[in-house]
């Protein structure tokens, strides 16, 4: 789709796919984005002569490709650059998304040096479109931790397999929940078992020995309101805890907000009451308490 040569900018006309397979392309395989998105980000595309792209946002586009690219195979958070005033254009709004796809022929290219089959490769890099759908819900509010999230999709350091993505680490594997229906205990471990097969064969110079998780899905505090059967509660119930610290720089309520109610902002009275777990979280909230992200981890 996009050339692989490193010395071949993303500006470079000779860079841009055709239009119509580009489309195809944005809509069904890198990146599985919702029409929606799609149209969006065809019509902001960083055309050369674009009156939408100024000179400044070109060349931060090219910097954080080149930024995100120099830590190819890298497998922690990054930051890609600046937090952007979105409300500004297309431009401003999905300049990392640019940077994303023109680092798709290059991760794919890694993928295949690991010899990872092309199904995993499109599946986990259509996070993509899940997260601008997403973003879309939460009306633009959850990007700031997608920005730095997508970068593992672009260097190689997430994959998804099954249920969950698993993120490449030292001597842990860690583990993602996506949103896509419940997590019914077989799916998790059939999905497990997956990961377990996946990384000895793919990246045989790695040693794992756990799987680790950080998530608000793992608060304790949720065994006061959910029962005992249900998939949140038989996840968590496969981990062993680390002793709780605050984290520095994490607003766990916050977190729970995003992953639950898909806003910051709603008020908690305007929030829905529909499910045990919505009416929990409010209730919790209301009460004065709050709820805690939590790490743990269990043997592979
Ligand atoms: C993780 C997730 C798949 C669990 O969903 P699940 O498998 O349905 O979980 P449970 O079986 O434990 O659900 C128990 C109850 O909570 C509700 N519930 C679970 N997740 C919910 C969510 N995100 N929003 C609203 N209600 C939810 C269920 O509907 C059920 O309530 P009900 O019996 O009144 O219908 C789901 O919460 C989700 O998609 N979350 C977004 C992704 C996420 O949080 N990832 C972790 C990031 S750190």
């Amino acid at each position: 789709m996009w050339s692989s040569d490193p010395s071949h900018s993303f500006l470079d006309p000779r860079a841009r796919p055709a239009s119509s397979t580009a489309r195809q392309s944005l809509e069904h395989r890198p990146a599985a984005l919702r029409a929606a998105d799609a149209g969006e980000i065809m019509a902001g595309w960083p055309d050369p002569g674009s009156p939408l792209w100024n000179p400044e946002l070109r060349w931060l586009l090219d910097r954080s490709i080149a930024l995100v690219r120099a830590d190819l195979g890298g497998h922690g958070w990054l930051s890609p650059g600046p937090e952007l005033p979105r409300e500004r254009g297309p431009a401003w709004r999905h300049l990392y998304v640019y940077a994303y796809l023109a680092l798709v022929d290059v991760v794919r290219g890694y993928h295949r040096d690991h010899d990872i089959a092309d199904a995993v490769s499109w599946t986990t890099l259509a996070d993509l479109g899940r997260n601008l759908a997403v973003d879309r819900r939460m009306h633009r509010e959850g990007w700031p931790v997608m920005q730095s999230w997508l970068t593992l999709h672009a260097r190689g350091g997430v994959y998804e397999l099954g249920r969950l993505q698993y993120q490449r680490g030292d001597t842990d594997i860690g583990v993602h929940i996506f949103e896509s229906g419940p997590m019914t205990p077989d799916a998790v471990t059939a999905s497990l078992d997956e990961a377990r097969a996946f990384f000895p064969r793919h990246f045989p110079d790695e040693r794992y020995t756990a799987f680790s998780c950080g998530s608000w899905l793992l608060d304790p505090q949720l065994l006061e309101y959910l029962p005992e059967d249900s998939n949140i509660v038989r996840f968590q119930r496969r981990f062993e805890l680390e002793p709780y610290e605050e984290p520095e720089g994490l607003d766990a309520d916050a977190e729970v907000l995003r992953f639950v109610f898909r806003t910051l902002t709603t008020p908690l009275d305007q929030l829905p009451r529909r499910t045990v777990l919505e009416r929990a979280i409010v209730d919790h909230l209301k009460a004065g308490r709050h709820w805690h992200w939590r790490r743990g981890r269990f043997p592979i």
